[in-house]
């Protein structure tokens, strides 16, 4: 499974990068908006950070519009990903940008109907949010899996792009329902280092260590 990071944030961007573990940036107009930036400055420092797809998503509401915004974005570096909403005109928006060859995010995705529509409209990533769908008392990981049932059905190319992720337990289950990428917050994403135990062995073997008085270097 692909990670990707959720956020507009370089440092944080940088440090995760470093991992080597990062495939990807997501952002959103949200996101954008908390890190203070300029739109387009920000996505172009990012693309140079990460080789990988870098989510930057149209503001406009219609089909036209969002080309032109599309047209802007994409300049800026050949790993852009448009980012599009799950809409009419974001679905005419993305069937027009992936025949030009150019990878497509399709966002706010709530059914396995609208991700079976993003798809035959050519998606690269459909994006269905399962924080915000298990927050309104829906079954977010039950979403995922209803889309990959219906992909694989059909061999549809689209990535299944787990979005809205709250908590390690939802990466988890992602990766064990086949989702093909995740995006999280980067404290999500640290998270998945941590495990109590790999700390209390930490420290027993530095303490046994330190007893024998010895050193490697
Ligand atoms: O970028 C889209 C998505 O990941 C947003 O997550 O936590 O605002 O629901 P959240």
């Amino acid at each position: 499974m692909k990670f990707f990071v959720d956020t507009a944030d370089i440092a944080e961007i940088r440090d995760l990068a470093a991992t080597g573990l990062l495939d990807g940036v997501t952002t959103n107009p949200s996101l954008i908006h908390k890190s203070g930036r300029k739109f387009l400055e920000v996505i172009e420092e990012i693309c140079g950070v990460v080789d990988g797809p870098v989510s930057a998503e149209v503001v406009a509401l219609d089909h036209e519009t969002m080309m032109k915004e599309a047209a802007v974005l994409r300049k800026i570096a050949p790993n852009v990903c448009i980012k599009v909403p799950l809409t009419i005109d974001g679905l005419k928006t993305c069937k027009a940008l992936t025949d030009d060859g150019v990878m497509v995010n399709v966002t706010l995705c709530f059914s396995a109907n609208q991700a079976l529509l993003a798809a035959k409209a050519g998606a690269s990533f459909i994006s269905p949010f399962v924080g915000r769908h298990d927050d309104n008392g829906f079954d977010g990981m039950q979403l995922i899996e209803d889309i990959r049932l219906i992909y694989d059905n059909y061999a549809f190319d689209t990535e299944i792009l787990v979005a809205s992720v709250r908590h390690p337990i939802h990466v988890l289950d992602s990766a064990k329902i086949g989702a093909d990428v995740m995006t999280a917050p980067p404290a999500v994403i640290k998270a998945l280092f941590n495990h109590v135990l790999t700390d209390k062995g930490i420290a027993g073997f530095m303490s046994d260590w330190a007893k024998t008085g010895q050193s490697i270097l």
